[in-house]
C-alpha cells in the first residue's frame, strides 16, 4: 500500500470525477474504494453503507422487508444524490450497474471502472459472510457463476475501464486503474 501511495498517489492531482467502482459481489469493489481514497484523499462512498445507515436497516433487513425492488430505487436515489456533490470514489453494491439509469446517471459525473474475478475467488471471498441475501442459500460456485453470466453484459457495456482482480494486490490493482484512467484524459 505504502508503495503505491508513493508512486501513484505521489502528485496525484485531486479528483475532479467520480470514480465509480462496478462489478460483482466479492471482487473487491470496496477494499479497492478504501485504497483509491487514500491515494487521491478523496471522500469514498460505500452505496450499501449509505442506503443501510439511510434506511436504518442491515442489507438483508430491507430486502427482507420491502422487497429487492425497494433497494432498486435506494441504489437509484443515492446515485442521483450524488450529482449534486463534489467528486467521490463510490463502491457500487453488485446489482447497481443492471439498471440502465444508473449507469447513465454513473456515466453523467464519473468513469466506471469494473472490477472482475473468477466464480472460484468470488465464493472464497464471500463464504463466511451473511450479509448478502442474493446468495442465502446459493454459496457454490455453480450458482454465482449463473448469476455472473446473467449480469456480464450489462457489466462490461457499462465500464469505462475493465480491471482483474485475480491473483493481484489492491496496490497493482490501484495502479493498473489509475494508469488507465490516465490514458483516458
Ligand atoms: C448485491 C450486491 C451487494 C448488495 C446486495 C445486492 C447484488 O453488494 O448491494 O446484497 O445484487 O449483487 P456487494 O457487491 O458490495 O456485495
Amino acid at each position: 500500500m505504502k508503495e503505491i501511495e508513493m508512486s501513484a498517489g505521489g502528485g496525484q492531482s485531486p479528483l475532479d470525477y467520480n470514480i465509480v467502482l462496478i462489478g460483482f459481489m466479492g471482487t473487491g469493489k470496496s477494499t479497492v474504494a478504501r485504497c483509491l481514497g487514500k491515494i487521491f484523499s478523496a471522500e469514498v462512498v460505500e452505496m450499501d453503507d449509505w442506503i443501510a445507515k439511510q434506511e436504518k436497516r442491515s442489507i438483508p433487513d430491507i430486502f427482507e422487508t420491502y422487497g429487492e425492488e425497494y433497494f432498486r430505487n435506494l441504489e437509484t436515489n443515492l446515485l442521483t444524490e450524488m450529482r449534486k456533490g463534489s467528486p467521490v470514489i463510490l463502491s457500487c453494491g453488485g446489482g447497481a450497474a443492471m439498471r440502465k439509469e444508473n449507469v447513465d446517471e454513473m456515466k453523467r459525473g464519473g468513469k466506471v471502472v469494473l472490477l472482475t474475478a473468477c466464480p472460484e475467488t468470488i465464493l472464497e471471498r464471500v463464504k463466511g459472510n451473511e450479509n448478502r441475501p442474493l446468495l442465502k442459500g446459493k454459496k457454490d460456485v455453480e450458482s454465482i457463476r449463473k448469476l455472473m453470466e446473467a449480469r456480464c453484459a450489462k457489466y462490461e457495456a457499462a465500464a469505462d475501464i475493465i480491471i482483474h482482480t485475480e491473483h493481484r494486490t489492491v496496490a497493482e490493482i490501484c495502479e493498473e486503474l489509475i494508469t488507465k484512467l490516465k490514458e483516458m484524459e
